[in-house]
């Protein structure tokens, strides 16, 4: 057991966990659907994010959401940090360690499809590692040919999709593109994305799909819009902006979210 693991086990206690939640930038709000919450800041687990970017949190949360015991990981390392892209991987060892058979993840994005407009959610159906970073490079054994076919679990996006339709909530779907950063993309990079058929792009949760899949994680992720890609719109597109207009976005999240994790 990882040495992280066993200090969440001393903190919170041994009871496993379900599912883990990582937040987005400008998401933390989600986190505060928690009940019986106990927090641990990052700096007492070893091999959790460390600097952090602003917007993002840096502690793990442990408490009960949709009625079951979960984790939320209230802000991640990006690949853009320090060039690595298995950051993630103690923290998401840790939490399949601690019980957790899925993944829940979420992320800011910015939007190439005319469809999806800033406040609006869109879940995620499949990715293009467009990055071309693998975080299970350096990985010896024969676990890192990992299967990534529905990787992003079609029963937990029927789920989602039922409970959004249920609650009125606008949920769109489609192709998340990860670009590494930080710098955000050029308008002819906005039109590459576009022609390869994605319908958002981001800078993060690629790397962490792979690595839950790697674990043997079921995975859902969702993207708050925050902006249309750059040359789509007028907006002036900034880490401030993202911070802002992912507030609408959160404020779904916060419904959408426990009612998945109860159907867990
Ligand atoms: N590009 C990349 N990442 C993002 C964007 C974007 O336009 N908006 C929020 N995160």
């Amino acid at each position: 057991m990882t040495k992280a693991a066993k200090t969440i086990r001393q903190i919170a206690g041994k009871e496993p966990i379900t599912a883990a939640l990582v937040l987005g930038s400008g998401l933390s709000a989600i986190g505060e659907g928690l009940a019986d919450c106990i927090t641990i800041p990052y700096a007492e687990l070893k091999g959790f994010p460390g600097g952090g970017v602003s917007g993002h949190g840096r502690d793990l949360l442990i408490g009960t959401m949709g009625g079951k015991r979960i984790a939320v990981l209230t802000g991640r390392e990006h690949y853009y940090e320090h060039g690595n892209a298995a950051a993630m991987r103690p923290a998401l060892e840790t939490m399949a360690e601690l019980g957790a058979q899925t993944l829940l993840l979420t992320n800011s994005a910015g939007s190439v499809d005319e469809r999806l407009r800033p406040g609006d959610l869109m879940m995620i159906s499949d990715h293009i590692n467009y990055a071309g970073m693998n975080p299970l490079i350096g990985e010896a054994t024969d676990r890192r040919f990992t299967n990534m076919v529905d990787c992003y679990a079609p029963e937990l996006r029927a789920k989602a999709m039922d409970i959004a339709e249920r609650r009125g909530l606008h949920l769109g779907e489609g192709i998340y593109l990860w670009y590494s950063g930080p710098s955000f993309e050029t308008v002819a990079e906005i039109q590459m994305a576009i022609r390869l058929g994605a319908q958002a792009v981001g800078m993060s949760t690629a790397p962490e799909v792979i690595l839950a899949r790697f674990l043997g994680m079921k995975v859902w992720a969702c993207s708050s819009i925050t902006n249309m890609g750059a040359g789509l719109s007028s907006e002036n597109i900034s880490h401030e902006h993202t911070k802002t207009m992912a507030v609408a976005g959160a404020d779904k999240l916060k419904q959408l979210i426990p009612a998945l994790v109860e159907e867990l």
